[in-house]
């Protein structure tokens, strides 16, 4: 038996024991990963992939960025974890670099957490509590429970709270009932919020207030789609105009994805909004599991006072110290610019590589989807691995690329020049 087929054995022996011993709720897996270097990742066999999906738009530095395997070992070394009842350096400065970057007010504050969905159930619970301040929110005097309003095509996690803001119908209904008072409205239409504000009111057909909307300004897990700047635009002076909270879920757009610290200040994806609650997780610790909320102003950022939200983990240091050099490196490599650059030179050469298979581009910075004239977006992915690129598939009809921040223009290349070659006859999802 040659080398390389008993190797070949050992990955395939992994994925049996594995799918012995883990529930089902991710399928077999494709491979099983040992270990990385910048945008690159190896199998147990030995086979190297270009990793243009980075953990889902997590490993923002790429794997084992020296700086941050330094920050986190020299961090285990002094203290990996403390209660909350004593505060570190590290989540101290993580924190105020957060605040900085994105140019939140004076008085902004941030809550820390261990994932997206948690940075969501936050601010769902901030969102509550700002509600209950809400005239007509009232029950002593007659008052209705505030709403908080959810988009069409929305992802915001999978814990029961996140989940209820959580659009797709498969992975919510069977959980349901889920959060009361939590309503969705159909994504890019003024019309549909504006009715949606205007059914509060007093009477039997009248709701509560608006607590809050929640919204991605790209919808990530439904496409990557972005919302237009004047539809969210216009969403903030309705939140404004009837003191609701703009609470904006930067999970997957945040810590420089889109080639600004955050989606909510580029311009072209808001004409300059500032929301009022920004979640966060995924690229900010740089493949430690880290998340959390920065409330803007202070009057909203006293909503939460001690004993209202809490978390063992809140804040770990050695997540803190992993997240303090995952934004070091994003500063210290102008990787913002980066990701801005090397996103134009992506979708410019996927449009231009001439597959008949691919219809359209799009995305901001490195959050991009190639939607497909065919609906193979699964096959493409396994095609893909097989060459030797990581990729996913967002929907049946379209392909994810996000790779690391730190991807090349040569990196860039070398997956387009892969993608051009995609059959077009691949077989249906
Ligand atoms: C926009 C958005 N919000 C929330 C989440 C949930 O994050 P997590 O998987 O870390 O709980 C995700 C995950 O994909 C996301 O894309």
């Amino acid at each position: 038996m040659s080398n390389n087929l008993q190797e070949a054995d050992v990955q395939a022996a992994d994925i049996d024991e594995y799918s012995q011993v883990h529930l089902n709720v991710f399928g077999t897996p494709l491979r099983v990963l040992d270990h990385g270097a910048g945008c690159h990742v190896w199998d147990v066999d030995g086979k190297e992939y270009l990793d243009f999906l980075a953990g889902i738009a997590v490993n923002s530095i790429g794997y084992a960025h020296p700086a941050w395997v330094k920050a986190v070992t020299e961090q285990a070394g002094k203290i990996a974890h403390t209660s909350n009842y004593f505060a570190t350096e590290p989540q101290i400065h993580l924190a105020e670099k957060l605040i900085t970057h994105a140019g939140a007010p004076q008085g902004s504050k941030v809550y820390f957490c261990n994932s997206g969905a948690e940075a969501n159930e936050a601010a769902i619970k901030l969102a509550k509590l700002h509600g209950r301040t809400l005239r007509g929110a009232l029950p002593s005097i007659g008052g209705k429970p505030a709403r908080i309003l959810a988009l069409t095509n929305g992802f915001h996690g999978r814990t029961l709270g996140a989940l209820s803001a959580t659009w797709k119908p498969a992975i919510r209904k069977p959980f349901e009932p889920l959060v009361p008072e939590i309503e969705f409205v159909e994504a890019g239409s003024v019309d549909a919020m504006r009715a949606a504000f205007a059914q509060t009111g007093q009477g039997p057909y009248g709701k509560g207030p608006v607590a809050a909307v929640i919204m991605e300004l790209i919808q990530g897990e439904a496409g990557v789609l972005p919302l237009d700047a004047d539809y969210v635009a216009a969403v903030r002076a309705l939140c404004t105009a009837h003191d609701a909270f703009m609470i904006i879920d930067e999970v997957q757009t945040g810590i420089g994805r889109t080639g600004s610290w955050f989606a909510f200040q580029r311009e072209d994806l808001t004409h300059g909004i500032v929301p009022d609650a920004v979640s966060f997780a995924k690229g900010v610790a740089g493949g430690f599991p880290m998340g959390g909320l920065i409330v803007f102003g202070e009057k909203n950022a006293s909503l939460f006072t001690p004993g209202s939200h809490g978390s063992t983990f809140a804040g770990n240091p050695l997540g803190a110290s992993a997240g303090l050099a995952t934004l070091g490196v994003i500063e210290n490599e102008d990787l913002i610019a980066n990701a801005e650059e090397r996103g134009i030179q992506l979708r410019t050469a996927l449009e231009n590589c001439g597959n008949e298979l691919f219809d359209t581009v799009r995305g901001r910075g490195l959050l991009n989807a190639v939607t497909l004239k065919r609906a193979c977006a699964h096959a493409i992915v396994d095609w893909a691995l097989a060459q030797g690129l990581i990729i996913n598939a967002v929907r049946p009809d379209a392909i994810r690329l996000a790779p690391p921040l730190i991807v090349s223009a040569a990196d860039i290349d070398a997956a387009v020049a892969i993608l051009a070659k995609v059959p077009t006859d691949l077989p249906l999802d």
